[in-house]
């Protein structure tokens, strides 16, 4: 399976989030300014604009829930595939996040990390990045007081591993920190022991972990077989496929590795999602 396929639907993603937010469906303006320009978002039909609004409202609806819970309590935000998504700055936005307190890590492979830091580098981005404090820039990383964008590869299990630990120690996350790690449409993309590894090592690491993982069930129905022959006709299995069946295999892939309460929230509750 091709590296180039899997980092393409970073830009895939953004292009549906960028048609839904052009045509009303939910308000980005980080997104806007940072991606509009050059980002193809032609043809696409309403049932990707729902199916995207569904899917950032759900995540949105989840770390709602984690900023709200505890809520004196400092939190930490993992974005792990992150792409070019910008919900740390929805987050902002909406006072969730605590600036001079929180942190918001954005992590992918290192090809997405450079096209993301090249867009926050253009003009139209300036006014994101001109409230971070103490920032620095390279090609593939970017640091600042609360924000930071860095390069991970979860199929590297042990530099993952390492990475996780390293922000743990240098950011001193103890148990008085709430951790939530994401998962936006990016474990299916690896083998299941795989991203297992990922889980149990941010599990062993993180003393009050919540994540939030969006992805498909039922992939074996006529749907999702479909779906799967277009995306390795780009190159682009799906690796991770065993733990998208069901309800009861995304829910054991997180068991397995130790967690004690997960729960599937499916997407024809969309309805209870926007209340
Ligand atoms: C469908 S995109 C989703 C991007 C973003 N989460 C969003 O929802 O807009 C999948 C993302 O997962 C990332 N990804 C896939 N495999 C990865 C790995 N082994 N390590 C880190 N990121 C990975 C890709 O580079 C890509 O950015």
């Amino acid at each position: 399976m091709s590296e180039e396929a899997i980092q393409a639907t970073a830009v895939d993603a953004i292009s549906c989030k960028i048609y839904a937010v052009k045509h009303g469906y939910y308000e980005d303006d980080a997104l806007l300014k940072l991606l509009s320009r050059g980002t193809d978002t032609e043809r696409k039909s309403p049932e990707i604009a729902r199916g995207t609004w569904a899917r950032v409202q759900g995540t949105r609806q989840e770390l709602r829930r984690f900023y709200e819970k505890n809520a004196s309590r400092r939190k930490v935000v993992i974005n792990c595939g992150a792409g070019f998504d910008t919900t740390f700055w929805w987050a902002k936005s909406e006072g969730l996040f605590k600036d001079g307190e929180d942190l918001w890590f954005d992590l992918d492979m290192e090809a997405v990390v450079r096209q993301r830091i090249r867009r926050l580098r253009m003009p139209a981005a300036k006014s994101l990045v001109s409230s971070l404090q103490n920032l620095k820039i390279t090609d593939s990383k970017l640091a600042s007081d609360a924000y930071q964008i860095r390069v991970l590869d979860m199929k590297r299990s042990e530099e993952s591993a390492k990475l996780i630990e390293e922000i743990k120690e240098e950011y001193q996350i103890d148990d008085q920190t709430d951790v939530c790690l994401i998962f936006e449409c990016v474990l299916v993309y690896m083998p299941t022991e795989t991203s297992g590894r990922f889980l149990k090592a941010a599990a062993d690491d993180f003393e009050n972990l919540k994540v939030i993982s969006y992805e498909q069930l039922n992939l074996n129905d006529r749907f999702g077989t479909v779906m799967l022959e277009n995306l390795v006709q780009r190159g682009c299995g799906l690796d991770g496929i065993d733990a998208c069946l069901s309800k009861a295999t995304q829910i054991q892939r997180f068991e397995r590795v130790g967690f004690r309460h997960v729960d599937s929230l499916r997407h024809h509750n969309s309805g209870e999602i926007e209340r």
